[in-house]
């Protein structure tokens, strides 16, 4: 079971974990390189989500998902490894999605890395461009991807 709320500040430590593991599976990087893709971590780097529309997901008191909505762009959507295909990414994008509907916002776009594609597609994106992120002396990809937001 798991409880879907609104970003607090108690959360940041746990959406920091969440990001950074996410990044290294995503990627394959070591946890510094994962740090610097992201360029977040929110107790010392302080784009804080509290300034976006951010979602958390926790199971037992702890975060386990968490995503945001900025702007028309989707960011930051991370599921904890022992939590996933479960839904729980889903859910996260279908609260984010409604609140973008609720904000009058027609279109959402996100940059997504390669092994996560399926997941997007599977929520009705798609794909744009592919992209390579350079960082030191490694290289990511990365796919841009963008949904119309139609009814409901
Ligand atoms: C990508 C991620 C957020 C998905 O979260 P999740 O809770 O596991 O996703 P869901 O259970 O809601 O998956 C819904 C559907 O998306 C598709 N999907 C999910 N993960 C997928 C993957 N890795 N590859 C291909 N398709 C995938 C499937 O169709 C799935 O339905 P199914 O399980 O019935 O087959 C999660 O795997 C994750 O945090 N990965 C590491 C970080 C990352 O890449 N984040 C995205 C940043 S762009």
């Amino acid at each position: 079971m798991c409880e879907y709320r609104n970003y607090q500040p108690e959360d940041a430590d746990g959406c920091c974990r969440l990001v950074l593991d996410g990044i290294a599976d995503a990627t394959g990087l070591d946890q510094p390189r994962a740090a610097k893709l992201g360029g977040w971590i929110v107790s010392e780097r302080g784009e804080d989500p509290a300034a976006m529309f951010c979602i958390v997901a926790l199971s037992a008191g702890r975060v386990i998902g968490m995503g945001a909505l900025d702007g028309a762009s989707i960011k930051r959507v991370y599921v904890s490894r022992a939590f996933r295909r479960r839904g729980i990414g889903s859910e996260i994008c279908r609260l984010l999605e409604s609140e973008a509907r609720r904000r009058g916002l027609s279109q959402l776009h996100l940059v997504s890395y390669v092994n996560a594609v399926g997941f997007w597609e599977a929520l009705g994106y798609a794909k744009i461009r592919n992209r390579d992120w350079h960082l030191d002396g490694k290289t990511v990809q990365q796919t841009i991807m963008a949904k119309r937001l139609v009814g409901r």
